[in-house]
């Protein structure tokens, strides 16, 4: 679904970024995958390579501006051009989750909004400045449900995913006439993933519940009575990427399995 495409995943050492850098690279892609650290990255790389794909790893921090335009040259170099771009960066739960607003300070408050909302805008607009060439691509982000719904202690969370949604869509109005479309993606919690749990053992203590009973909670929120896998959110991350998805921009594809509805 993906040949020959040439594809730029941030955060590419995480979950989500290694499942979409395999899953990308199984259906064809060339994949340049990008860190802060190279090492997880790099083993992300030589599994792909391993199994007769094509990646390439290289350590880019996707808040520096420098260090991602320089990347996407090389890109542009080495390749040719750029189809996809996905930011799957995530910081550290355990930096932001946990504290009641009224607790909170401005700074831990602010930090996941600045660090996703910038983080996403840089390497959408660095990759669109290229695609525009080619009047061809496709710029992508992950969200969560907290966008859209009231969820406690999460601090300032649910408003960075609501200005990555909202980024989503306005990217896409300055974008879609030049050819290239912009969609993000709102998982459900795939349990597989340590951000999950990172995410419960704030609240651990205070709920009273087991690591078991939360997922059962969260898993009764959806039609399925079960949470996801990353496999699932790969396989459908495929299909938005590829020219079958021409008609999906300016959107966030709802993955939460009807625990939250459009
Ligand atoms: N996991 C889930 O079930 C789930 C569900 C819904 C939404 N999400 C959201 O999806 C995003 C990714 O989740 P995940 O589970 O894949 O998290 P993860 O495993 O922690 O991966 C995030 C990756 O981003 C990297 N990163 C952080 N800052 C970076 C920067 N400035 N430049 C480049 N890379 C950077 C991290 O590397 P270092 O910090 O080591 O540099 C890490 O490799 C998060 O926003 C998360 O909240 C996750």
């Amino acid at each position: 679904m993906l040949n020959d495409k040439v594809a730029v995943i941030y955060g590419a050492g995480g979950a989500i970024g290694g499942a979409l850098a395999h899953a990308f690279a199984r259906e064809g892609a060339r994949l340049f995958v990008t860190g802060r650290l190279r090492a997880p990255v790099e083993a992300v790389a030589n599994d792909i390579v391993s199994a007769g794909g094509s990646a390439e790893a290289a350590e880019v921090d996707a808040l520096d501006e420098e260090a991602v335009d320089k990347h996407l040259q090389f890109v542009i170099d080495t390749a040719g051009r750029v189809d996809i771009s996905f930011n799957a960066v995530g910081i550290l739960d355990t930096k932001i989750l946990g504290v009641p607003l009224v607790q909170l300070d401005v700074e831990q408050f602010s930090l996941p909004i600045t660090t996703y909302a910038t983080s996403y805008f840089l390497t959408a607009r660095l990759a669109a400045r290229r695609m525009v060439a080619n009047r061809s691509g496709v710029i992508m982000t992950i969200t969560a449900l907290h966008s859209r719904t009231g969820i406690p202690l999460v601090g300032g969370y649910g408003p960075a995913m609501a200005a990555k949604e909202a980024l989503t869509r306005q990217l896409s109005a300055e974008l879609a006439p030049h050819g290239i479309r912009v969609v993000g993606l709102r998982p459900q919690a795939m349990p597989e993933t340590r951000t999950i749990k990172e995410a419960f053992e704030p609240r651990a203590k205070a709920s009273g519940m087991t690591w078991e009973q939360w997922q059962e909670l969260l898993a009764g929120r959806t039609h399925a009575r079960r949470l996801m896998t990353l496999t699932e959110m790969a396989n459908v991350a495929v299909f938005m990427a590829s020219d079958q998805a021409s008609a999906m921009t300016g959107t966030t594809v709802n993955m939460t399995m009807g625990s939250l509805d459009d």
